[in-house]
């Protein structure tokens, strides 16, 4: 994969350090790669038909790469047939020279519950921790940031990322298939940081905020999505094992505590943006996704429980500020 552009962007944002860091790292990290589903994917994404895009919008719920009438028939079938080798597409949905990727999650109900209250993207840097396949940066993109930085470690979502990256190569959007920690040590500066879906499954919640705080400009602010409990108190749920069969998931809190930790980091301006039960409309089995999804992680006879006895995924959306 070709950084200069991302490395040419931080270099003239003040984040050399960074740039630096990335020109000696990212190398090792590729050549060190010995996950062999990663060379199939790579694979399948090279054997993707080469086709011209003749127009995209990111401004829809599908990200829509290309038109129906950009290719045949024939490179239609084989787009389908080999992106269905990178499946499971947990984010979505993607509209691919008219093939609708219908993905387990409909992101865009996300994406919607929060774009209106978000500070306007436009020109704006933006880094997206944990950004799954890239469908947010996509959608950052259409509100006109001038660049997106995704940064998620799973090499899956990094190759269906570079699936459709593949088609519109000039894009201002780049993933780094790194973790958080990896840049524990750099202070960066950017306008906008998401971390959506990500403090759960870190095992420090406290530092995950510091290191996001750590990553904004002044007057930056943070989009954090997270699982909550209801509670009106400073309370934390520890899952024994799994919740809703998810493994990772050390901490969930209540919104009040959520709120606390973000105020005790530094964070200024905080509103809670929304606050809903996860739907089996937003987060269901397709053919891009044909495992087991939400609907079976709850307790049959009570939709309000997890199958481990535990209260339903509740989500809420936060956004605060840096000062
Ligand atoms: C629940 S998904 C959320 C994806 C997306 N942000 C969303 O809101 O739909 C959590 C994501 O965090 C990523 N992740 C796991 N460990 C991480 C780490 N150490 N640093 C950054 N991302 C991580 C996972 O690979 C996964 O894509």
């Amino acid at each position: 994969m070709e950084f200069q552009k991302l490395y040419d962007l931080l270099d003239s944002n003040s984040m050399s350090s960074f740039s630096d860091y990335l020109k000696n790292e990212l190398p090792i990290f590729f050549s060190d790669i010995n996950h062999g589903d990663y060379f199939k994917w790579m694979k399948y994404i090279d054997e993707l038909p080469n086709i011209t895009v003749s127009k995209f919008d990111f401004t829809l719920d599908a990200v829509t790469i290309g038109d129906k009438s950009d290719c045949s028939i024939e490179e239609r079938a084989i787009l389908k047939n080999n992106l269905m080798k990178l499946k499971p597409w947990r984010k979505g949905p993607f509209n691919i020279f008219g093939l609708f990727l219908d993905a387990e999650w409909q992101s865009n109900m996300k994406w919607n519950r929060l774009a209106e209250h978000i500070k306007p993207l436009e020109n704006k840097l933006v880094l997206d921790i944990g950004c799954g396949n890239g469908y947010y940066g996509w959608r950052m993109l259409g509100k006109k940031a001038e660049y997106v930085l995704g940064l998620d470690p799973s090499l899956l979502f990094y190759s269906q990322f570079i699936a459709t990256k593949k088609y519109l190569p000039d894009a201002n959007i780049d993933y780094v298939p790194l973790g958080i920690e990896s840049i524990a040590h750099e202070n960066l500066c950017f306008d906008s940081v998401f971390s959506m879906g990500v403090i759960y499954h870190r095992r420090d919640p406290l530092m995950h905020l510091r290191q996001l705080f750590q990553h904004l400009k002044s007057s930056g602010e943070l989009i954090i999505e997270s699982l909550v409990i209801d509670s009106e108190n400073l309370d934390v749920l520890i899952p024994n094992d799994r919740y809703a069969k998810m493994k990772n998931v050390w901490s969930i809190p209540s919104l009040k505590l959520l709120t606390k930790w973000l105020e005790n980091t530094g964070f200024k301006n905080i509103k809670v943006i929304n606050t809903q039960q996860t739907s089996v409309d937003e987060q269901r089995v397709t053919e891009w996704m044909e495992f087991k999804s939400l609907d079976d992680f709850l307790d049959i006879k009570d939709k309000n429980k997890t199958v481990e006895g535990y209260p339903a995924p509740i989500r809420t959306i936060i956004i605060s500020e840096k000062p």
